[in-house]
């Protein structure tokens, strides 16, 4: 385990979350949280790149129509690094509790069919493992940005 503050986490708004004008309230969220932003696209994704990114679910029954959501508009993929990110990310999403995501997160504010195949507004990676090998689909080593905040020390010990 490397220093979990600068541990970071693949983030992506999702096409629903772009046509509602969410962008800048998602992307407040992050920066109010105190993650650092170190990568960031606006960008219409392929088909074969959301397969990949979601190889994992291409076996479910809801996967055709779940592609063709996701492929409905542009979406807005992000890398946001800081303390525990991948699962504090997870938390402010309310990823785990979709069916009833609670008020205070970002799902639980700003979506209302969370439930099933509904759209749900941003995407978090599960895990640092997913969050990795996602980073590594979306941007390239050159697109990650290092940077150091000012502001750092006013956020970590
Ligand atoms: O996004 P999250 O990690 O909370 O959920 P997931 O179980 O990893 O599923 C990924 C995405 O697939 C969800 O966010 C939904 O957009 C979609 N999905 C769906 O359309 N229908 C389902 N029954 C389950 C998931
Ligand atoms: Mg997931």
């Amino acid at each position: 385990m490397g220093d979990p503050n600068v541990e970071r986490t693949f983030i992506m708004i999702k096409p629903d979350g772009v046509h509602r004008g969410l962008v800048g309230k998602i992307i407040k969220r992050f920066e109010s949280k105190g993650f650092k932003l170190v990568a960031m696209k606006f960008m219409w994704p392929s088909e074969q790149l959301l397969r990949q990114h979601y190889s994992d679910l291409s076996n479910n029954q809801f996967f055709p129509g779940f592609i063709k959501y996701m492929l409905s508009g542009p979406v807005v993929p992000m890398v946001w690094e800081g303390l525990d990110a991948v699962k504090t990310a997870r938390f402010l999403l309310c990823a785990a509790n979709r069916k009833d995501a609670n008020p205070g997160t970002i799902r639980g504010d700003l979506c209302t069919q969370t439930e099933h195949s509904g759209p749900n507004v941003i995407h978090g990676a599960d895990a640092v493992e997913a969050a990795e090998r996602e980073i590594g689909l979306w941007f390239t080593e050159k697109e990650l940005v290092t940077w150091t905040r000012t502001v750092d020390t006013w956020v970590y010990e």
